[in-house]
């Protein structure tokens, strides 16, 4: 069985203006497929926060996958994929081009997330984008070829 942190970007989520669909979408999904959820956290739109929380889940609880949700877009307060960026040493590009490539084939917009995909010591990182529509999306088809680029990291 793999752990999973899940991070939702939400400036409004984080100041409980808006329920957290997203964040319970993405663990009911992922639990299904037998993951363990060490930890969900919804935070502001701030690069040093996601920073802190994505280091903590890698390096302090360890956890296999971290999903990330919301803040690849281009608003100005948009900076998931800056702070993923941060904290990888390694990219995994194929995964960000995946999610864009199946999610194009539902809607143009798909172009607008600049979603990025890396691993940083034991952990895979991943942006989902912050919708919960998306969020089914793109699980169902990334998560079968994630559990399998698990199994190798491991
Ligand atoms: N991907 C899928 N599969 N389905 C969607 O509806 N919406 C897009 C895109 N990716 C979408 C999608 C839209 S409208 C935007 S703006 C970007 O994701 C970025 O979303 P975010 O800022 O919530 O991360």
């Amino acid at each position: 069985m793999f752990t999973l942190g899940v991070i939702i970007a939400s400036d409004k989520g984080s100041r409980g203006e808006r329920v957290d669909e997203s964040g319970k979408l993405i663990q009911d999904i992922m639990k299904e497929n037998g993951y363990d959820v060490k930890k969900y956290i919804v935070l502001p739109d701030e690069q040093d926060l996601l920073e802190e929380e994505l280091v903590y889940m890698s390096d302090i609880l360890k956890v296999d996958l971290i999903l990330t949700s919301g803040g690849t877009g281009f608003s100005k307060r948009d900076v998931t994929p800056e702070a993923t960026m941060k904290v990888i040493s390694r990219q995994t590009p194929g995964i960000a081009e995946a999610i864009r490539y199946y999610s194009l084939q539902i809607t143009p917009r798909a172009m607008l997330s600049r979603a990025v995909a890396g691993i940083r010591k034991n952990t895979l990182i991943i942006n989902l984008p912050g919708s919960p529509k998306a969020i089914k999306e793109t699980l169902e088809y990334i998560v079968p070829s994630v559990h399998h680029g698990l199994e190798i990291l491991k």
